[in-house]
């Protein structure tokens, strides 16, 4: 398959996987699909609480499964939800953890991308694992 309609597939299962999204609280549909360099795919999609705080976003969830599974090395995450809104800070830093390169697809209910970008331009001057080596 070509990049763009690898990209396309991947926007497709994270849209997919947006419809089973637990969102009584915001109503607020987030879906994301990582692929890692293994090219295994896992799928993620925000979760809410009662107990509001304790909400965990799909893009976390995508990388919690994916390492839970001995994947740490990450090629592209697309994100999808229904306006194109981007990832929030905290999706950032666990995104920057495992990498700077790894490409960004954000896309809104129609799967068309509105912005693609790393994480590296996600997150300027982040705090890495790198900063711990000498501590
Ligand atoms: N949310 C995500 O799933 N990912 C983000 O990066 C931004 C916010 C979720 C959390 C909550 O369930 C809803 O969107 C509204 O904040």
């Amino acid at each position: 398959m070509k990049r763009k309609e690898e990209e396309q597939a991947l926007i497709d299962l994270a849209n997919e996987a947006r419809k089973r999204a637990y969102v009584p609280y915001s109503h607020y549909r987030v879906g994301a699909a990582l692929r890692t360099k293994n090219g295994r795919i896992f799928t993620g999609v925000n979760v809410e609480s009662a107990a509001y705080p304790t909400t965990m976003c799909a893009e976390r969830v995508a990388i919690y499964k994916a390492v839970s599974e001995g994947e740490r090395e990450f090629e592209v995450m697309a994100v999808v939800t229904d306006n194109g809104g981007s990832p929030c800070g905290s999706c950032r830093q666990v995104m920057a953890e495992f990498g700077l390169e790894m490409r960004v697809l954000i896309a809104n209910g129609e799967g068309e991308i509105v912005k693609e970008m790393t994480v590296a331009e996600l997150l300027p001057e982040a705090f890495t694992p790198k900063h711990l080596e000498n501590g």
